[in-house]
């Protein structure tokens, strides 16, 4: 495994099972003398469930009726900030839909309020252009999340209505040209993916030199058009993770939620396979059970200040503990 894997070996570890307790292992030791053995913790505040979009696979996307919206004002994202802040948390991740309400300038005013809390900020609130990328840099945000999902270009086409794959990359590499620790992504189980694909996926990964990276697999939706598809595999999901911690090994990877939600242990074997971050949920369950992007998502964790100390209980089972620094990539 020393040697530089091309895409063909890609495909081949991806194909065949024979060696994926030695690529887990092989990970989780990359991450241990790269990364080391802190976690970091960055509280994910779910700001707004409504949507323009209409991607597939999301029980957020437009059209689907069935759940309920809302949509936080400044003071209400700043209280949560604020309780995130003394709980601990150096990192705080904004997340949304493309929900055009938060222009540019709105955005802007948060951004600049949270800052003076002293913490890390990311941001995850879809496309944005260029122009107001950098107005949101210059206010001192500090990463953004946009997972390119899938680097296949007719699966995405397939996937998101009315979005520009070309557009999705711009945007990703405009974020790198601003600054911005970018973080990207893809679903692992997509229907029609191809291990191909997912192959493609890593090298992109390595391509853009992605800060940070979340796989997850796809899990059916109820009320979205792929409700009654396959769900993604567990170890494929936990393959894909590992094999990018492989070849990007300074960079954060979080366990995610979605890898918890169709194993109960997920984001555990997740540490255990290349990972170092995890992003508790530090909103009220009223709104989180409504952000419901897959379901089951909010089974995880019922209680915000009680998360964090279950968190750390349970990595000290396994030799790590919660870092308190602010997180950016190690160089
Ligand atoms: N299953 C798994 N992950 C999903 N996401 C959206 N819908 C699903 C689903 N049905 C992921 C996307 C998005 C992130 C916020 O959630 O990859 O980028």
């Amino acid at each position: 495994m020393k040697k530089i894997l091309s895409k063909e070996d890609l495909i081949n570890f991806l194909e065949i099972s024979t060696y994926d307790e030695e690529i887990f292992k092989y990970a989780n030791k990359i991450r241990k003398e790269n990364v080391g053995d802190g976690i970091y913790l960055r509280g994910l505040i779910e700001f707004s469930n409504i949507c323009k979009c209409s991607c597939k696979y999301c029980g957020l996307r437009f059209s689907n009726n069935e759940i309920e919206r809302y949509r936080f004002s400044k003071d209400e994202i700043l209280f949560y900030a604020k309780n995130a802040v003394q709980l601990g948390y150096k990192t705080l991740v904004l997340q949304s839909g493309e929900d055009a309400f938060f222009s540019v300038d709105r955005i802007c005013e948060i951004v600049r309020e949270i800052k003076k809390l002293g913490v890390a900020l990311t941001l995850s609130i879809g496309e944005r252009s260029y122009d107001e990328l950098k107005a949101i840099k210059r206010e001192g945000a500090d990463r953004y999340l946009l997972r390119i999902e899938t680097t296949d270009e007719s699966l995405y086409k397939k996937m998101h209505p009315n979005m520009d794959y070309k557009n999705r990359i711009n945007c990703l590499y405009n974020l790198k040209k601003l600054g911005y620790e970018t973080g990207t992504g893809c679903l692992v189980g997509l229907p029609e993916q191809t291990i191909e694909s997912l192959a493609n996926d890593i090298l992109f990964f390595k391509e853009l030199d992605a800060d940070m990276v979340g796989i997850g697999p796809f899990i059916p939706c109820n009320n979205t058009p792929l409700e009654n598809e396959k769900e993604g595999s567990f170890v494929l999901a936990l393959k894909v993770m590992a094999l990018t911690r492989i070849f990007l090994p300074n960079i954060n990877i979080p366990a995610t939620t979605a890898m918890e939600t169709i194993n109960p242990e997920g984001r555990i074997i997740a540490l255990q396979s290349g990972a170092n971050v995890i992003m508790p949920n530090v909103i009220d369950k009223k709104y989180s059970e409504k952000y419901v992007i897959y379901p089951n998502k909010d089974r995880i964790c019922d209680n915000v200040s009680e998360s964090r100390s279950f968190i750390e209980d349970k990595i000290k089972l396994i030799g790590r503990y919660i870092s308190d620094d602010f997180g950016f990539r190690k160089s």
